[in-house]
């Protein structure tokens, strides 16, 4: 089986394993050089010219331009720019709060999420403010209807008193789930001795219900989801920075990781080029080999957020028309203990790609030597955590491998802003590519109206 490296930079490694040919890649060189194309020029250029054709809508392509412009605006407007109010209301926030509410669903809450995970500790919300460096506790909503996470969630508010605001991300401005965690969440606010002021910050659309009703309450702080940018790839504006900035990070890291993926993907051939070598594999493993379940195996705990925002920028991106991988997180090595029986030996209907990271951010954990011996582990005394992982990823691989499952490792050097921006965007790319590689249009997610024109009708609700 030939194994083909390929390389994002310092920060990723791709590793297929698989029967898959070279020649069988390169047949797809044209198509995904045509691909980058439009990507890069053609797409931006019909967004920003307005001359979008029927079947190209909607043309949710400016995701892609979004962290240049961003940060070009910083550099030349400072603290005027997008990225300046951004620092400059974390900050308000920081100051003013103990706690901090997203409500947002979809493409509106799980990039932030995701963030959070990846680059803070699991126990950030237990941790001591000084540990926090300053910054408020987060916590997620308007993202279900479940009555006892929102009520106790309330509750703990309560405990809280006035120190809380809440950021309310909403593209449309009209999501059922935002919408009434928002007005139950202000109406616990107009319970308490400082009222509404100053503790709702609306990220929305040009236009919509959400704009209207910041209008009526008088939310001056406001920031946009940029127009040519859907839900799920939203996460390098305003929708992922200002809970990200919140938090602490550093979201010009984050930014500059999004550019350098643009970079290589801009810059890099198309034989060597990761994201269209991704694209390529997958895409045939699906074509040739029937892998139609995507399994994101990753590595790290802190990754499971990550996976989860890959899913739904997978399973809406690409499942329309009845094609599109079904897309499936795992953690590892917790779910080696769970689901890897049948990756191992179910149908023959799954590729797994590993999303493994190089550096711990914290000092290796040594097995200790014991004078108990039971569990026998002396003879591993010494060998550190990440190198038990190693052992388990390559354990894995091979174990699939040796029977013609195939895998492939995608590699983050190290989990920081800079690797997670870079990170992110590939993916986004990636899915993209692969969406336009399938002949679909992998933006705009009609199936999901569906649901909601019944929901409406059932609870009698005008649009
Ligand atoms: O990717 C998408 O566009 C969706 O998942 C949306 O993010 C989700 O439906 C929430 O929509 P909105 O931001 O309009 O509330």
């Amino acid at each position: 089986m030939p194994s083909i490296g390929i390389s994002l930079n310092t920060a990723g490694s791709l590793s297929p394993v698989s029967t898959l040919t070279d020649d069988e890649i390169a047949g797809l060189h044209d198509s995904l050089s045509e691909i980058r194309d439009q990507i890069t020029v053609t797409d931006l250029n019909a967004l920003t010219s307005g001359n979008i054709s029927e079947h190209q809508r909607p043309l949710d392509a400016a995701f892609y331009s979004t962290p240049a412009g961003l940060l070009s605006d910083f550099q030349s407007s400072g603290d005027t720019s997008e990225i300046g109010r951004i620092l400059s209301e974390a900050k308000r926030i920081q100051n003013s709060f103990d706690a901090v509410v997203v409500l947002g669903i979809g493409g509106s809450y799980m990039g932030a999420r995701a963030l959070l995970q990846g680059l803070r500790s699991p126990y950030y919300n237990e941790l001591g403010e000084e540990h926090r460096g300053g910054c408020p506790k987060i916590y997620f909503a308007g993202n279900s209807l479940d009555n006892d996470a929102l009520s106790d969630l309330l509750d703990h508010l309560d405990s809280l008193g006035d120190r809380w605001c809440a950021i309310v991300i909403s593209k449309s401005g009209g999501t059922l789930e935002t919408a009434a965690a928002l007005r139950v969440i202000i109406d616990q606010m107009r319970d308490s001795d400082a009222g509404i002021d100053g503790r709702i910050i609306p990220v929305t659309g040009d236009s919509g219900k959400l704009q209207e009703l910041a209008d009526q309450l008088g939310f001056d702080v406001r920031f946009p989801v940029p127009s040519g940018v859907g839900g799920r790839f939203s996460v390098f504006s305003a929708v992922g920075l200002l809970p990200a900035a919140v938090i602490g990070l550093d979201i010009v890291a984050l930014l500059r990781g999004a550019l350098d993926a643009n970079r290589c993907f801009e810059e890099t051939a198309v034989a060597e080029n990761p994201i269209l070598r991704f694209v390529a594999v997958e895409s045939l493993m699906e074509q040739l080999l029937g892998c139609t379940i995507r399994v994101t195996s990753v590595w790290s705990d802190s990754l499971e957020s990550t996976g989860f925002w890959y899913d739904q920028l997978l399973a809406e991106s690409l499942g329309k028309r009845e094609l599109g991988a079904t897309p499936l997180t795992a953690v590892n090595t917790r779910d080696l203990h769970s689901r890897s029986q049948q990756h191992q030996e179910g149908r023959r209907d799954k590729l797994v790609v590993n999303l493994t990271v190089g550096q711990p951010s914290s000092d290796a954990i040594v097995i200790p030597k014991s004078e108990h011996d039971q569990d026998q582990l002396n003879q591993v005394a010494g060998t550190t955590y990440p190198e038990l992982l190693r052992a388990a990823l390559d354990g894995t691989n091979r174990a699939l491998n040796d029977v013609n499952r195939p895998t492939i490792d995608l590699h983050i050097y190290k989990l920081d802003e800079r690797h997670f921006g870079q990170l992110l965007q590939f993916l986004m790319i990636a899915t993209v590519a692969e969406g336009k590689l399938l002949g679909i249009n992998p933006y705009g997610q009609p199936g999901v109206e569906a649901y909601k024109e019944n929901m409406k009708s059932i609870l009698n609700i005008d649009s």
